[in-house]
């Protein structure tokens, strides 16, 4: 059985440093036999939830009350997933609306629909500048935990420092936190799978 991962990566800006870390990331779980892809909400349009409840009357794994965005196919792909990462720039203290968007709507299909993403792995990272990555790993984390998969630590949290795109490259610590982050999901994924 191949295991297979996906990376969601709420920056607006294509080839930056959460991009960079997603993918760097997939290739580390790559070389532990799971199978990743990467996908990028930079360009894509993804609303808000508006509350409308239509996923808990339709209950067809679908979000009936907006379906003229980017959101299903990214939502399917979550669904298929067995690991699950996210990544998001840090926007004033927060991880960016795109994502949050995305997970909100997410989440509560996942919730009206059995928890579609229950005891799948994963985890958040976080990257900014100067401040703010931990409440937007906190912030992230809360989905994971809500939506009932399970996320394992690394070495340090999962957040890096850096401004210009490329930076991430030379925050050592944060790539070695990335690369035991990733290493742990593979090792959890093998173990749950042999189990
Ligand atoms: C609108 C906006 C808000 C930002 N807010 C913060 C912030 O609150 N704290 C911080 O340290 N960096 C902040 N930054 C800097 C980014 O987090 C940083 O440049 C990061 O590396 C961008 O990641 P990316 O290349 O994946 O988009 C902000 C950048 C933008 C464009």
């Amino acid at each position: 059985m191949t295991i297979t991962a996906l990376a969601i990566s709420g920056s607006p800006r294509e080839g930056g440093n959460t991009d960079i870390l997603l993918k760097r990331c997939l290739e580390r779980l790559a070389t532990l036999g799971v199978k990743g892809e990467f996908v990028s909400l930079a360009g894509k349009m993804i609303r808000g939830c508006t509350a409308c409840g239509a996923c808990l009357e339709s209950r067809d794994a679908t979000c009936p009350g907006i379906t003229d965005d980017d959101y299903q196919p990214v939502f399917e792909k979550m669904v298929k997933a067995d690991i699950i990462i996210v990544g998001s720039p840090v926007h004033f203290g927060s991880a960016t609306p795109e994502l949050m968007a995305l997970l909100d709507r997410a989440g509560y299909v996942s919730r009206a629909n059995g928890n579609l993403f229950s005891r799948k792995l994963g985890g958040p990272i976080a990257v900014a500048r100067r401040a703010g990555h931990n409440f937007t790993y906190a912030q992230l984390l809360m989905w994971y935990m809500i939506n009932d998969l399970i996320v394992p630590g690394s070495t340090y949290w999962n957040v890096a420092l850096a401004r210009e795109a490329g930076a991430v490259n030379e925050d050592k610590e944060a790539l070695e936190t990335i690369d035991r982050f990733a290493d742990n999901l593979g090792w959890l994924a093998a173990k749950l799978t042999h189990a």
